[in-house]
């Protein structure tokens, strides 16, 4: 090995622990030519019943011109407030996702680039490209691939899970949605290990996870075992009729302090029994306002640059005077066109590096 292509004697360039240690690096994601997927049955599953409708109307097609336009402006504004804080920003390179590509059995086009949380799990040093169960993100990777090679080279850890097959027994056969009140039923199977990293939530040594429409058991089982004696990987159960990502509903925001999804979180884990926890308020998201693929609860999807800083979305002020009246600096941010597309600011992230040490907090 040459000289330059050692790891840098510093250490790794990956590193963060938990949500909110002071942040320094981040991947902040694209809409650029973001696409429907083509319409299946795992990908319905975790929208309404309405979004659902829009989905099959417009399978293979690109997201309107106008929304992508609007959602690229709110992230090259989301991007200079990071970078105002003084924050080491990265961005993936457009793709084309309405390319097909494939595996036996199946073809599929792609989707977006737009949330590396769901696919990016950074514990510690250690960052896992999570084995998603959409055919439309079983390429996801490929966007972060050049960043993930350079995070290598200079000494960070790069996990990937067995690449899942996605066969069609991966996918409930005649899966229907569970009776009003009922548990809700996976449209996955334990056929193989899948999971989306946003599906994990880090507190240290301790993380919490869901099982989900794409994160199965053996899914989060993969995650516990490759994560080893040093972690504790809490499965957590949600009241939550349609889940996938965990993170509108349960999100530690700081040591001692819990924010949660109002009806989905019907008992907050006993482990969180010394933990001040909160209620996000109503979200403030018009009717009118095209929400593709998430709830209105994606008012709680924030981002915490440190413990006691929050960035918040410019229109939500009940959540800026909840940030505040917990001690914390909201920093405002406009994001509602970028919400279309399914997430907000924790969605639209990863964290590449946090300053702080692998502690616990229970
Ligand atoms: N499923 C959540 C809801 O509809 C949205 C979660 C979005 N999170 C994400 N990482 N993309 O409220």
């Amino acid at each position: 090995m040459r000289e330059s292509e050692l790891p840098a004697e510093s250490g790794s360039p990956v590193r963060a622990y938990n949500e909110w240690d002071p942040l320094e690096e981040v991947i902040v994601g694209i809409v650029d030519n973001a696409h429907f997927p083509p319409w299946d049955v795992a990908t319905g599953a975790p929208l309404s019943p309405q979004q659902r409708a829009v989905f099959r109307d417009r399978a293979g097609q690109p997201f309107p011109a106008d929304e992508i336009a609007r959602a690229r402006d709110e992230l090259d504004q989301f991007v200079a407030v990071l970078e105002g804080e003084g924050v080491k920003v990265r961005r993936p390179e457009p793709r084309d996702h309405g390319q097909t590509y494939g595996a036996p059995g199946w073809t599929s086009t792609g989707l977006y680039d737009a949330m590396p949380r769901d696919l990016l799990l950074v514990v510690g040093d250690d960052i896992i490209e999570a084995p998603m169960a959409w055919r439309s993100r079983h390429h996801a990777a490929s966007a972060y691939r050049p960043l993930l090679k350079e995070y290598f080279r200079q000494g960070a850890r790069w996990s990937s899970p067995p690449k899942p097959e996605l066969p069609d027994e991966l996918y409930v056969d005649g899966w229907t949605d569970q009776p009003d009140g009922e548990p809700f039923r996976p449209v996955i199977t334990e056929f193989e290990p899948t999971f989306d990293a946003a599906d994990f939530i880090r507190c240290g040594r301790d993380i919490f996870a869901q099982r989900s429409h794409v994160t199965n058991a053996i899914g989060i089982e993969w995650v516990r075992r490759h994560l080893g004696d040093e972690y504790t990987v809490h499965e957590v159960q949600l009241d939550d009729d349609h889940p996938m990502h965990i993170d509108a509903s349960l999100m530690p925001l700081a040591p001692g302090k819990l924010l949660i999804h109002p009806d989905r979180v019907p008992e907050v884990p006993e482990i969180f029994k010394d933990w001040e926890v909160r209620t996000a308020p109503r979200p403030v998201i018009p009717d009118g306002h095209p929400l593709y693929m998430t709830s209105k609860w994606i008012n709680m999807n924030v981002l915490m640059i440190a413990e006691d800083k929050m960035v918040v979305e410019a229109q939500d002020e009940p959540m800026r005077r909840l940030a505040e009246s917990w001690g914390m600096q909201a920093i405002p941010c406009p994001f509602r066109w970028f919400n279309t597309f399914g997430g907000s600011f924790h969605c639209a992230t990863a964290d590449v590096r946090r300053t702080g040490t692998l502690q616990s907090y229970f």
